[in-house]
């Protein structure tokens, strides 16, 4: 997938270049067309002269160093490439990238390329999770670049955790899956619920459920990715949607969810339930706070509608994807569920195993289609997990037509 196309190889300054001069290697290999652009940082650790021997093509680092007068060096590099590529990425490239910094030769040539984009972000571990990098990142993400997450491990600066460069072969892999995979979802509506619900009992008191949204938003994101007109309808939440392509509903109750979801379902080709639905709200909502009194309370509750099962009741063409949360016999369950709602296919996630389910960056599913096959995706990152279950859900999509 990388033969014959044209990449902007940016190397900025740290340990991890290194590991850049493998990846300019490989690419080279592969049959692409490498040309490297590095900061004068990146020149301390590797010279100019390693990176124009791997790519066969001159190396360029100062934007005044222009050697052709017909042509601006940085912005003719941005228009030729197809493909960017920044291994590694400093806590500081992706700090420029993201507020608009274009002060030396990469900074100005990635602000300036059109081209596809991938991070692949290495720094130290405390770095990589400082609020100011990963709201960086965020921004660059819902501005439509690739991360690249770093690898967990030994870190040149001594400290073990997550900020390795990720391997070289590893970055190139799934870049020719995401090439490959480009944009498969065009033309698509997709319609994902995230989040709780919250049940009011009185102006001051609700009932609720730790979902924080982030397994539904990290799904619409990425659909919004690969090319779907996405809508989110979201119960009440602080965490944010990355992507300005998603349009984002909000909601508080099941009811106003099912209202919500039963609105946007005839339009939608593809439904994924990932809300935590409340399955009972109380009976009696109280206008005024309800006062203490002597004893215990019982509060009467009343069953919710099943949002998910009135779809499956209701479904035409569309793909119908629910979520199981589960702490015991899950698959078993969630084969059951997805009998009895009528869908096309579950993530059932153990909520009682560690790392996974509520709240979480993470989670571990496993995905089973109405052909009962089963796909298990072990402990990884939200993110990660939306991006695999797409492949399922395009996959079987795509089997279904046939
Ligand atoms: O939001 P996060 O913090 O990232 O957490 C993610 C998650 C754990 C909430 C998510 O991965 C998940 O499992 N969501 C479904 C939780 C749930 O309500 O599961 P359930 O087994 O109770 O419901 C089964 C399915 O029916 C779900 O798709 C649910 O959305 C749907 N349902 C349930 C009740 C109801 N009244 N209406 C529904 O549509």
């Amino acid at each position: 997938m990388v033969r014959g196309k044209n990449i902007l190889l940016g190397v900025s300054g740290g340990i991890a270049v290194y590991k850049a001069c493998a990846l300019a290697s490989k690419l080279t290999q592969k049959g692409a067309n490498v040309k490297v652009m590095m900061t004068e940082n990146a020149t301390k650790f590797v010279s100019a002269l390693t990176f124009q021997a791997l790519s066969r093509n001159p190396v360029y680092v100062d934007t005044f160093d222009e050697k052709d007068p017909e042509k601006i060096a940085h912005i003719d590099i941005a228009d030729w490439a197809d493909i960017a590529i920044i291994a590694p990425a400093t806590a500081n490239i992706i700090g420029k990238l993201a507020n608009g910094i274009a002060d030396d030769m990469l900074s100005t040539a990635l602000l300036a390329t059109r081209a596809d984009s991938y991070i692949a972000p290495a720094m130290n571990v405390h770095m990589y999770a400082h609020p100011a990098v990963i709201e960086n990142m965020k921004q660059l993400e819902a501005w439509g670049y690739h991360f690249i997450e770093p690898g967990a491990g030994y870190l040149a600066c001594g400290y073990v955790g997550k900020g390795r460069l990720e391997e070289p072969e590893t970055i190139i892999e799934v870049i020719e899956q995401h090439q490959q995979i480009g944009q498969p979802l065009q033309g698509k509506k997709v319609l994902i619920s995230a989040g709780p619900t919250r049940e009011i009992i009185d102006p001051v008191r609700f009932f609720s459920n730790r979902s924080s949204g982030k397994m539904g938003f990290r799904l619409a994101e990425t659909a919004a990715e690969l090319g779907a007109e996405v809508t989110v309808i979201a119960g009440p939440t602080d965490v944010k949607v990355n992507n300005s392509n998603v349009n984002r509903i909000d909601v508080i109750s099941a009811e106003e969810m099912y209202k919500a979801m039963h609105e946007a379902f005839p339009a939608a080709d593809i439904v994924i339930k990932a809300a935590a639905v409340a399955d009972y709200r109380p009976k009696q909502v109280h206008k005024g706070k309800m006062k203490k009194q002597a004893g215990d309370l019982t509060l009467e509750m009343e069953r919710t509608k099943d949002i998910l099962l009135s779809l499956g009741e209701q479904k035409e063409n569309q793909f119908l994807v629910g979520f199981a949360a589960e702490t015991d016999n899950v698959i078993e369950y969630g084969r059951k569920k997805l009998e009895k709602k009528n869908l096309d296919a579950i993530v059932i996630n153990n909520v009682a195993a560690e790392g996974a389910g509520f709240a979480g960056d993470t989670n571990i599913v496993t995905y089973l289609n109405r052909s009962d096959q089963s796909e298990e995706i072990p402990l990884a990152t939200k993110n990660e997990i939306a991006k695999k279950l797409w492949q399922f859900i395009i996959r079987d999509m795509k089997d279904e037509r046939n």
